[in-house]
């Protein structure tokens, strides 16, 4: 039998999801993605529900993406940016959250640089969390949208392909996301990158690693490339940018030489000429505005879905 409601009331993480949860997204999604594409792209279904998007790190497409879900959806939406709030001042997380609740909020979009704050906040207040990123740990619906996007461009169920991570898995929490949502979903998943840029022991999660670029992607049917995040990375980890894409960068002449077509995937930002090059980036082969527009309706149905398990 088909499960209808989630199997919690937070999304804090892939982790802590069921295969079932997964697929009952993917289809509530597959519904209001049809929606969105509708000339009237509003329904009501959370005409009584106020959602605060809490961004105390920046964001371009996640904050806009949680933003338009929220408001197909009618709910009514407040956003927190923390470079122009009280935490400047001194204010901590749980105060600053608990005046935001006291004004009647339902449910929270939060993204924060710590891993583990939306965790510590969905123990301490009563409204639904939703993980929009925390810290290097965790960013489940990008990686909600990254397997329903390959879902579509495959047509098909993940289980049994070839899915390859490519970049800087050390410091991405779109990384550890996709990594659970994949194994959920019984799909292969390798990771390729420098080996300094590649987390110790991370085959325990059952995930394949290798160094060699032109190998993983004659072996995949979809690349999901990920940024080089510097602003993250404390050390040098690769000599320079220009090294790396010599070694580990994705070009569409690189992609042409291959014997079948790879999906080309990047959750963004882009480095473009560095872990991607735009004629890659930008090529038939590429999904990534697919993934944008697709994640308004993984959103949407993530939204939805919590909102029928409040308090
Ligand atoms: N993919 C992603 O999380 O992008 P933003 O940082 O712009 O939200």
């Amino acid at each position: 039998m088909s499960q209808n409601r989630l199997s919690t009331k937070h999304v804090l993480g892939i982790k802590y999801l069921q295969p079932e949860d997964l697929h009952l997204i993917f289809n509530t999604a597959l519904e209001f993605k049809e929606v969105i594409n509708r000339p009237i792209k509003k329904v009501p279904s959370l005409r009584d529900i106020t959602v605060a998007n809490l961004f105390f790190e920046n964001s371009t497409r996640t904050r806009i993406s949680f933003e338009l879900a929220e408001k197909r959806l009618s709910a009514d939406v407040v956003n927190f940016s923390a470079s122009s709030s009280s935490v400047k001042k001194g204010e901590t997380l749980l105060d600053t959250v608990n005046n935001i609740l006291s004004m009647k909020v339902d449910m929270v979009v939060m993204r924060h640089p710590a891993p583990g704050a939306p965790l510590y906040l969905s123990k301490r207040i009563p409204a639904n969390i939703i993980n929009a990123g925390d810290g290097t740990h965790e960013h489940p619906t990008q990686a909600l949208l990254d397997a329903f996007s390959m879902k579509l461009a495959l047509n098909d169920e993940l289980k049994g392909k070839n899915i390859a991570i490519f970049g800087d898995i050390l410091h991405s929490r779109v990384a550890m996301s996709n990594i659970f949502c994949l194994k959920k979903l019984g799909a292969n998943v390798r990771l390729c990158g420098p080996p300094t840029l590649i987390p110790k022991h991370i085959q325990q999660l059952g995930v394949e690693v290798s160094y060699d670029v032109r190998e993983t992607l004659e072996w995949c049917q979809v690349a999901n490339v990920l940024r080089i995040q510097l602003e993250r990375q404390d050390i040098k980890y690769f000599p320079t940018l220009r090294e790396y894409h010599q070694t580990f960068g994705i070009s569409k002449s690189l992609l042409d030489s291959l014997d079948s077509e790879v999906i080309v995937m990047h959750p963004g930002p882009i480095n473009r000429g560095v872990e991607l090059t735009s004629d890659a980036a930008d090529s038939d082969q590429s999904i990534i505005l697919d993934q944008v527009e697709n994640g308004v309706a993984i959103r949407m149905a993530v939204l939805y879905l919590l909102s029928s398990l409040r308090n």
